[in-house]
Parts: C-alpha cells; sequence; structure tokens
C-alpha cells in the first residue's frame, strides 16, 4: 500500500454495513475529478472510494489517472480506497493490480464487449480467478450478479436472484473465501433514468437477509433521495456516483462558456485583446463537481464518519 490512508475497500463497507450508512464511490477520469473526489471528502470527513472505470483506458492510459490519485492519497487525511470499477478481464484486473489499487471489481455478468451477456459458469469461473490473485495482494474484490437496467423500460434487466446470489457467493469461493461486497441489479441503470425509476429496496432486504454480505447499489445518479435511503437502510454499503459529477462538470461548463463569450463580445467591441486562460473555465467546473459529491455524502450518511 503506497499511503497509510490507502486501505482495502472492504474495511470501509464492512465500517459502513455496521454503522448503517453507506460509502460513495465515485468514478475519477483526470485530474481535477480527482482532486474534487477529494475536496469533497476531506470537507465532509467522509471515508472514500475513488474508483477509475475500464472504459477510461480508451480515454487516457489509466496509469496517469493512476498516478494523481495515489499522490493526492498521500497527502489525505481521510482513509480511501483506490478501486477499479467494472473490470471485465483477469488481463485488466492484473494491469490495475499493478498500479497498487487497494480494491477491485470484477463484472463477470458482461463478456469482455461489456454487452453479451456471461453465463452463470462463466461469471463464476472468472470470478473465482480474480478472489484467488486479489485476495493474495490483500485487494478487495466486488463482483456482480444479475443485469442493471431500468425496470420497464431498458431490455435484458434481470433483478438479481436471492437463491441465485447465494449459490453465486459460494460457487466462487477461493481458499474458503468469497467476494467482499457483490453488486446487485434493483432497478437502477448506469446514467440518468427515463421517468421515475422503481427501486427494488425489498429485493435488497431479501438479498442481505439471505447473504449477510456488504451489497453495492450501481448507477447512483438519479436515484431519488428516499429510494438511496431505503436501499442503504436495507443493506446497501457502497453507492457508485458518475454521471452525476459529469452533469455538475457540464451545467458549470455552460454558464462559465456563457459568461466568457459576453465577456469576449465587449472586448471585441472595445478592441481589446481577448484574453484565453483554460484555468479559469476549469476551476470553477472543478468546485461545482465538488459540491455534488459533497451533497452526495451526506445523503448516504458517510459524512462525519472519516
Ligand atoms: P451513474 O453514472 O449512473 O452514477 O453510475 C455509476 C456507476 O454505477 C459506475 O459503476
Amino acid at each position: 500500500m503506497k499511503s497509510k490512508m490507502l486501505v482495502p475497500s472492504k474495511e470501509l463497507v464492512q465500517d459502513a454495513k455496521a454503522g448503517g450508512y453507506a460509502v460513495g464511490a465515485f468514478n475519477a477520469v483526470n485530474m481535477e475529478t480527482a482532486q474534487a473526489i477529494f475536496a469533497a471528502a476531506e470537507r465532509e470527513n467522509s471515508p472514500l472510494i475513488i474508483q477509475v472505470t475500464q472504459t477510461t483506458m480508451a480515454y487516457t492510459e489509466p496509469e496517469d489517472v493512476a498516478a494523481v490519485i495515489f499522490n493526492l492519497a498521500e497527502r489525505s487525511s481521510i482513509p480511501v480506497a483506490v478501486h477499479l470499477d467494472h473490470g471485465r478481464s483477469f488481463g485488466v484486473i492484473m494491469r490495475f493490480l499493478k498500479m497498487g489499487f487497494s480494491s477491485v471489481m470484477i463484472d463477470g455478468s458482461l463478456q469482455e464487449d461489456g454487452k453479451t451477456p456471461r453465463t452463470y459458469e462463466e461469471n463464476v469461473a472468472v470470478t473465482k480467478q480474480v478472489i484467488e490473485a486479489a485476495h493474495s495482494l490483500g485487494v478487495s474484490v466486488e463482483a456482480e450478479i444479475g443485469r442493471l437496467g431500468q425496470i420497464g423500460q431498458d431490455s435484458g434487466v434481470a433483478l438479481t436472484d436471492p437463491d441465485e446470489a447465494a449459490k453465486f457467493v459460494e460457487d466462487i469461493k477461493f481458499d474458503g473465501k468469497t467476494v467482499d461486497m457483490l453488486a446487485v441489479a434493483i432497478g437502477t441503470r448506469h446514467g440518468l433514468f427515463k421517468g421515475k425509476p422503481i427501486i427494488r429496496s425489498d429485493r435488497v432486504k431479501e438479498l442481505a437477509d439471505k447473504l449477510d454480505m456488504p451489497l453495492v447499489m450501481h448507477g447512483g445518479t438519479g436515484v431519488p433521495d428516499e429510494d438511496v435511503q431505503k436501499g442503504i437502510e436495507a443493506g446497501i454499503c457502497k453507492v457508485n456516483i458518475d454521471t452525476q459529477i459529469r452533469v455538475a462538470f457540464y451545467d458549470r461548463l455552460l454558464e462559465v462558456v456563457t459568461e466568457k463569450e459576453k465577456e469576449y463580445a465587449e472586448a471585441d467591441a472595445a478592441g481589446e485583446p481577448r484574453k484565453y486562460d483554460i484555468r479559469k473555465i476549469i476551476a470553477p467546473t472543478r468546485d461545482a463537481m465538488t459540491d455534488a459529491i459533497a451533497e452526495k455524502m451526506r445523503l448516504f450518511g458517510s459524512a462525519g464518519k472519516a
């Protein structure tokens, strides 16, 4: 572990389970998103899971984002887990383990293309392989069973079945140990919803009663606050947030660019040269992302728990 504050996510989600709150897991894609995530955690005195999703590899080398995250973790005073979100293959998991991540998700519900479903047996095989590798390094593992999606809107939604999930956490055991947390399909989807979503906190409760393990809500953006709270009461210990950060960035960016356009029109009219500064455009978006993340930490009940 590269920092004394860097911990396996297992510790954070177990504390959350005991304390009746959830830890937010926030997606970073560059320096500014990572800075906003840490700034919110520091401000709220909240434990933190900061995550990089596999698809970020199409945007930049994940080692570059990881370097920023580890620098921030080094200076941080709050406990933080650095997590791979939606790892799709054993090879990708190994790449992130090598970087020093303290937590990984193997998304065995889908094939490496991120679209085609894996069979139950394929999910078991790849998850078990990841548990063996990650646990030998003291790294926590998140797995997924069921298929996410908005009830009544998305095709292929398969809510997590409690009996199948119970069999899954047994079948994936390596050396007597299973995953540290399980992502479940309960009516959430990645991205925004079409209208008001139906979130099955009753299903969360059934799963929590049967499995006695920390459960993860993916697609946290757009879930009504009362459904988030009901989910946490029922057994959700980690809530993933990505789109809300993107929305905060975009909304503020649009405001800043609109203000800049006015300023430039005035400069043009006065015959003055325009002044360009990337930092003056990006800094306000970083502040807006920090505020949006901090709001989620208060909603999840993790504020003040660092
Ligand atoms: P949202 O983009 O809907 O917040 O979902 C994030 C997520 O679940 C990442 O795994």
